[in-house]
């Protein structure tokens, strides 16, 4: 299944624009869902349908439906999160704060994901658009790796704890008692099948996210540190939609105004380079309602299918050659002053503007150590050398 994401700044027309490219694909043959993954749901209000967290037919193929994330907690997840609740709460952690430490991070847009792949099976879909949150919500999705560490970190706590301590444990806990086995199976399940499944789709070349902006500044510098981010966790992005450009046929407005959009198009072409940018005009009336959004969806994509893969983002690659290897990963719009490398048990650890990733190293290459850094026309070129067996490892720095 083919699986489209839409972000950007706050009001940039992210929900028009996945509603349309819904549409459009449906009316060009793909059985298609639309899922508003953005907990403040607006999509029922731009198809100017009433939608629920049960997928709604709106026209032959074509679905649509707003996940409830709260919802989607399941029995399975709630569970989990009492047990962990209680039992940081019996080592003596107030009990607020026990709450909060079993809020795992991004729990709540993983469910919502996880909800959205689930229901678009249910109804055959061929491809799912997803309306996300704006750009921080949806880049919370995109750091599931780091979510999952959390989730191991916990995961070991427990079962420290259940050797270590289980008795005396089990009875400040009273009735929740320990070892329970069942929910530390629920999470092992939850990690190991559901959150690794989830990922490896999400870094799949069957999923793409498009990044939509006005042409301002603002909404381009968001889009440019969500492409950087997105580019860092390997997820592609596959074309960027400059919304609200301003028609030719926009008569009396001010001659600076066109200018300033040629500029910030130009802007977008070159910071997006090989993308392609996509460009729909600013309507007289708010886009709204099926007959609109088809008519808007064919205009975006012209001769373009709306599933298919627009274009390509580049990718992380290692070479090798003798005793020496390189990892090129390319992070456009990266700060220099916040990056940071270093090697840590086989794993390239990048550090961006406070996000981190970890690449682990090609099996061939287990072993290396890290020589050194650096960032260069929009490419982080890392160094990696054999090292001698005996010898330190690890290490690093950036340039
Ligand atoms: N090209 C356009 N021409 C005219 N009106 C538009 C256009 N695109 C969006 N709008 C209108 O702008 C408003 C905001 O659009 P939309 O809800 O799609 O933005 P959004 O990015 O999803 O916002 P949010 O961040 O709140 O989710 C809506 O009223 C919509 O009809
Ligand atoms: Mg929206």
């Amino acid at each position: 299944m083919r699986r489209v994401l839409y972000t950007g700044k706050g009001g940039v027309g992210k929900t028009t624009t996945a509603a349309a490219t819904a549409i459009h694909a449906a009316q060009c043959g793909r059985r298609t869902l639309v899922a508003s993954a953005d907990a403040a749901h607006s999509l029922g209000d731009v198809l100017d349908r009433e939608l629920s967290s049960r997928p709604r037919e709106l026209l032959p193929g074509l679905h649509a439906v707003e996940v409830d994330p709260r919802g989607e907690l399941d029995a399975r997840w709630v569970r989990i999160h009492r047990y962990l609740t209680e039992l940081f709460a019996a080592e003596g952690i107030d009990h607020f704060e026990a709450e909060e430490m079993a809020n795992l991070p991004g729990t709540e847009e993983l469910m919502t994901l996880l909800a959205a792949e689930r229901l678009a099976r249910e109804v055959a879909a061929e491809f799912l658009v997803i309306d996300c949150a704006p750009t921080d919500g949806a880049l919370r999705l995109v750091t599931l790796p780091d979510v999952a560490r959390g989730l191991v970190r916990v995961l070991f706590r427990v079962q420290r704890l259940v050797a270590a301590a289980a008795a005396p444990l089990a009875r400040r806990m009273g009735h929740a008692g320990l070892p329970d086995g069942a929910a530390l199976a629920e999470l092992e399940r939850f990690l190991y099948g559901d959150l690794r499944r989830l990922h490896r789709r999400l870094t799949s070349r069957d999923t793409s996210v498009r990044l939509v902006l006005n042409p301002d500044r603002l909404s381009t510098r968001e889009a440019r540190r969500a492409h950087a981010d997105l580019c860092l966790f390997g997820v592609s992005v596959d074309a960027v939609i400059v919304n609200r450009i301003l028609p030719e046929a926009a008569r009396g407005a001010p001659p600076e105004w066109f200018e300033e959009q040629s500029a910030r198009l130009a802007e977008a072409v070159a910071a997006f380079d090989p993308l392609p940018v996509l460009l729909a005009p600013l309507r007289d009336d708010e886009v709204v309602g099926l007959e609109a959004l088809a008519h808007h969806g064919a205009e975006l994509f012209g001769r373009r299918r709306p599933e298919d893969l627009l274009g390509r983002s580049p990718r992380v690659r290692f070479r090798r050659s003798a005793g020496t290897a390189r990892a090129v990963v390319p992070l456009p719009g990266a700060d220099r002053r916040t990056l940071e490398v270093v090697l840590v048990d086989d794993e390239l650890v990048i550090r961006s503007r406070g996000r981190r990733r970890a690449i682990p190293l090609p099996r061939s290459l287990a072993g290396f150590g890290l020589r050194r850094a650096e960032y260069r026309d929009e490419v982080l070129e890392i160094e990696l050398v054999a090292e001698v067996p005996g010898g330190a490892a690890g290490g690093g720095a950036c340039a």
